[in-house]
């Protein structure tokens, strides 16, 4: 017995109850004196059967991820597994909260799984750049088919108690007292008598497998995998499932594993899983939050739409507010075609909908505002429009209200300024379009309450944000740093390369898309309208704009789309348009390999990141990581630029920044103190 396990048997009936808060992950300390309890009660003659539950919040929610890249120690949860199998009384295991990961591996190994009604059962390894390592490739396809399995496995999504029952993941779903069904359950089988057969030995549901409409599953998802290993591992593994004898596979499942687990990709997808749990850790997080009950958006634009949808979808009642009646209507037909869309995808279903669109009240009077916990501004990106704005908030705002600006670049402070409540001012950097995208950056001003930090930092969890806290400078923590990998693009094409060179170069990295792609998709209208007001020029951009070409709405951009198509292709008008401005230039044209694009583009997104660590924008290398893999699609099996440039070599970077720093003289290169310290130290700590 020890504080992690602790068994309860009655009347022959034995409840083994795991402990270890906050997820009941299946640590080394949990592991060993589990496998003690259960060979003790497989041995025990007056135990006719056993319960396997967990305190607290949820059932084990998976192997313990900190001890991944750690020398193992036994036993590990395969051979609890194992052991589980070679009992011949009933086992059962009693599911509530998640049974994820290892936890579901846990129950596998169990006869019967009886689950709570609000439980959620899955394998959600591939998330960690891994597949499932104690045994659930090889006895998940025995209780709910191959092609489930591979769904559950590739996608790592859980699903519900009543989907686990349909599909024979459960064997009984309870609504009440879970503990006392499943003991119940147990005895009922105990009375019943055996022989009970372990998954292991189920077969039927395999038997019948399509092998060929399996494979091309498989491949269809191998297609999507875009460059990661573990989703192709998954889909191997599930296939040995259905091919070879049940030992083969779970050896073959543990050399897959072992292979992933020691690979930079897992290396790289746990450091995301812990950097967006740190990144919600911050100062002020206990103090007591405001109560946000409604939200008021002004601005039903591209940004104040998905923001209200947003918002909706989290189920907050909200006002959006126009400058008039048609913008107004525009708006909120906008939002009524995406919720019919995701109607007609299957997405929502139509009574959601409408009680989505419930939520929604329109408005063009400020004073309609006064009754919102919230407000968030999304009107154009201009200084004197927004402080209008602010100014008018002020007035009609209740005390106490939260005001915040969606701005992609302005001055929050001096926003804040304009008002006399500069303390429940921030900034809530959504990204487009956002009721999708995952990442809020929370703009604290120099004068932001600690509770107006701390308040929407929980209700950005509450509407499924990932936040990360940035500071105060020109484009925050992502759009600066965009800049930053952006800068040398044309000067890349001045020298030679293409547009299709330099996007190949990205998708070859893991990227989505490439700049160009990403110029042309979100229009390339919207730079040229920045840069006139910066006073800035692009050479090669600007043409392109006075030329109309503003990428995939006007059907040309720095590619062609033919008839609507959104497939790009490449344009010998715009090779030709750049050779003529090179030679107007007089920049000699060379080859440019995929290593000068990336050292061009990507080695100045690192620096510009150390640079922000160094000002304290951001408080840590890992929100840097947050907020590119969340919001610029950063390829995830590399970790974020700060953690890539671990696995890139700093020192590399340094020296390949100098070099061009030397070449050209521009100041993306000079490579930022903490990156040449990261190259010597390791750490990204910026002081001390
Ligand atoms: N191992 C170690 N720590 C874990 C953990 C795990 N499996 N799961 C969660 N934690 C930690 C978190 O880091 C966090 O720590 P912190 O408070 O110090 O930051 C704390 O537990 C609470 O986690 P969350 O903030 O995520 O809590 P939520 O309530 O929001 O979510 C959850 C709970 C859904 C269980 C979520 O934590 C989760 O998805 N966990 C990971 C599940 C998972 O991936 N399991 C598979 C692991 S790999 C495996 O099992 C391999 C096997 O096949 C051999
Ligand atoms: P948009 O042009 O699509 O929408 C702006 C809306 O604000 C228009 O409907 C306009 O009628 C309305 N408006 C203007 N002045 C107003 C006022 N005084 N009161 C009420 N409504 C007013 O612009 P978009 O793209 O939605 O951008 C809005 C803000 O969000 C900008 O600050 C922008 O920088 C920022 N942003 C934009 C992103 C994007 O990808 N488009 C991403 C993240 C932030």
């Amino acid at each position: 017995m020890s504080s992690s396990v602790s068994v309860a048997n009655q009347h022959g009936m034995a409840v083994v109850t795991i402990d270890n808060p906050p997820v009941n992950a299946l640590s080394f300390h949990v592991r060993k004196p589990l496998y003690e309890a259960l060979t003790a009660l497989r041995d025990d003659p007056a135990t006719r059967a056993i319960v396997i539950a967990c305190a607290g919040r949820t059932f084990a929610a998976g192997a313990d991820i900190t001890e991944f890249g750690k020398p193992v120690e036994q036993p590990e949860l395969r051979a609890i597994v194992a052991l589980l199998e070679t009992i011949a009384k009933p086992t059962v295991a009693a599911i509530h909260g998640t049974a994820l990961g290892g936890g579901l591996e846990l129950a596998l190994g169990c006869h019967f799984r009886v689950a709570d009604l609000g439980a959620k059962l899955g394998l959600p390894e591939v998330k960690l750049g891994l597949l499932p390592g104690g045994g659930g490739t090889v006895r998940l396809p025995r209780l709910v088919g191959a092609a489930k399995a591979l769904g559950m496995i590739v996608s790592g999504a859980p699903i519900s108690a009543e989907e686990a029952k349909a599909a024979g993941l459960a064997d009984a779903v309870v609504d009440g007292d879970l503990l006392a069904e499943a003991v119940r359950f147990a005895g009922e089988m105990a009375r019943r008598g055996g022989p009970f057969v372990p998954v292991r030995n189920r077969n039927d549901r395999l038997a019948g497998t399509d092998l060929s409409t399996f494979d091309a599953q498989a491949a269809e998802l191998a297609r999507k995998a875009r460059g990661l290993e573990a989703p192709l591992a998954c889909a191997e593994a599930v296939h040995n499932a259905i091919t070879l004898p049940f030992d083969e596979a779970l050896a073959a499942e543990r050399q897959l594993f072992l292979r992933l687990v020691s690979g930079d990709q897992s290396r790289a997808q746990r450091h995301l899983f812990f950097a967006e749990r740190e990144a919600a850790k911050i100062p002020g997080k206990d103090l007591q939050k405001r109560r946000i009950v409604r939200v008021g958006i002004i601005g039903a634009g591209t940004m104040g739409g998905g923001i209200a949808m947003a918002f909706a979808n989290g189920g907050f009642p909200v006002t959006l507010l126009e400058t008039g009646d048609e913008a107004l209507q525009r708006g909120l037909a906008m939002i009524e075609k995406n919720y019919a869309v995701s109607v007609s995808r299957g997405t929502l279903t139509e009574e959601a909908r409408q009680q989505r669109l419930s939520l929604f009240k329109g408005s063009t009077d400020h004073a309609d505002l006064a009754d919102c916990d919230l407000i968030i501004e999304a009107v154009f990106e201009d200084m004197a429009v927004k402080k209008q704005v602010f100014g008018k908030l002020d007035a009609v705002a209740k005390p106490g209200a939260i005001l915040a600006t969606n701005t992609s670049y302005l001055d929050v402070d001096a926003i804040a300024d304009s008002t006399s409540r500069p303390r429940d001012v921030l900034g809530m950097h959504f990204f487009s379009p956002a009721n999708v995208m995952k990442l809020l950056e929370i703009v604290r001003a120099e004068k932001t309450a600690p509770e107006v930090l701390a308040t929407v930092a929980d209700l950005a969890r509450r509407i499924g944000k990932v936040a990360v806290v940035v500071g105060v400078c020109h484009g925050f923590v992502g759009n600066r740093m965009l800049s930053a990998r952006g800068a040398e693009n044309e000067f890349l094409l001045l020298e030679g390369a293409t547009p299709a060179q330099v996007d190949k170069a990205f998708t070859d990295f893991g990227w989505p898309m490439g700049p160009f792609q990403m110029g042309d998709l979100a229009g390339l209208d919207i730079g040229w309208r920045n840069r006139k007001a910066r006073g800035q020029t692009a050479v090669i951009a600007d043409t392109l704009c006075e030329q109309g070409r503003f990428g995939q709405k006007t059907g040309r951009g720095w590619y062609r789309y033919d008839s609507g198509s959104r497939d790009p292709v490449a344009d010998p008008e715009i090779d030709a348009l750049i050779r003529a401005k090179a030679a107007e230039l007089g920049v000699a044209q060379r080859e440019i390999g995929a290593d000068e694009i990336i050292e061009r583009t990507l080695y100045p997104l690192v620096n510009e990141g150390a640079k922000i660590l160094e000002e304290g924008i951001a408080a840590r290398a890992s929100d840097i990581d947050v907020v590119w893999v969340n919001g610029y699609g950063f390829p995830i099996g590399k970790g974020g630029p700060m953690f890539w440039a671990g696995l890139e070599g700093a020192g590399r970077i340094v020296e390949r920044l100098e070099y061009w720093h030397a070449q050209t003289g521009r100041a993306i290169f000079e490579p930022a103190p903490l990156l040449k310290r990261f190259a010597e130290t390791g750490s990204w700590i910026a002081s001390g």
